[in-house]
């Protein structure tokens, strides 16, 4: 499923992508991170597995512990000035940085994962869903060096306004709300289109069976059969929802 990129052209192959020749739309994701493996498991199923199967997406994992040098491979160092915690050292970064985006012709967008980013969102995930080639740079410790943010030609992006231990799990968030938009990716084209956020509304209620369920019934108009009516609810409905849940988004 993916390929761990390891340095000295010893590529480790998982699994090798097969690439779709009937779909001309491969997006090529990077990720930069000292913790490969953790990507695997979060990655390797359902929507974004079937979208690595059919060539519609391609993702490598690249540990910057590999692009380490000295005795103990070290990757972090102690702030200038004191304070708690190590941070993420320039050299690693960007040789990791620099030998991966030598890799393929496509010049990536990069993104920095950090808490100090602008908030990740819908419209970030499809704007993102229209490059061919992403680069995430996972941090770890406290974060990483200035000079990572100053000399990288990256965006910083977060996924919310709290601190997660790793980069890790918010690429993955990204990566996963990216890939659902990719054409081709879900099983059906219209279910992304009536999905929360798409289009500034929160999504309808749905049901299945049974028709009742402990007392609580479908609503009749769901039973119809009448689409006209049915499209007319579920839009009613959506707004409904958000001005409740969500007023910000009618903003
Ligand atoms: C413990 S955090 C470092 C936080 C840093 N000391 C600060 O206050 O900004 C370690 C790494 O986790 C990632 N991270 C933590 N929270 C995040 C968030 N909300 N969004 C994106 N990445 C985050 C970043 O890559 C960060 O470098």
């Amino acid at each position: 499923m993916f390929q761990h990129q390891v340095r000295n052209d010893k590529v480790k192959l998982i699994r090798e992508n097969p690439c779709n020749p009937w779909l001309n739309i491969v997006m090529r994701i990077d990720v930069l991170t000292l913790f490969p493996e953790m990507f695997e498991s979060p990655l390797g199923h359902s929507i974004i597995k079937r979208a690595c199967e059919a060539g519609i997406v391609n993702i490598a994992l690249t540990n910057i512990r590999d692009f380490a040098k000295g005795p103990h491979f070290k990757v972090d160092d102690k702030p200038y000035g004191g304070g708690p915690g190590m941070i993420m050292a320039p050299p690693p970064v960007f040789e990791c940085y620099e030998h991966v985006c030598s890799l393929s012709p496509k010049k990536p967008k990069t993104i920095i994962l950090t808490p100090q980013g602008s908030p990740f969102d819908h419209r970030k995930a499809t704007e993102l869903a229209a490059e061919d080639r992403l680069l995430f740079i996972a941090g770890r410790y406290e974060g990483f060096d200035e000079r990572i943010r100053i000399g990288l030609d990256a965006e910083q992006i977060s996924v919310g306004d709290y601190v997660l231990s790793g980069g890790e799990l918010a690429a993955m968030v990204i990566i996963d709300a990216v890939i659902r938009l990719l054409p081709g990716a879900l099983g059906d084209e219209d279910s992304a289109k009536d999905d929360s956020f798409s289009d500034s509304l929160l999504e309808y209620p749905q049901y299945t069976r049974p028709e009742d369920f402990r007392g609580m019934k479908v609503p009749d108009v769901l039973l119809s059969g009448n689409h006209a009516e049915i499209a007319k609810w579920r839009k009613e409905q959506a707004v409904e929802r958000t001005k409740k849940q969500r007023p910000d988004l009618l903003d």
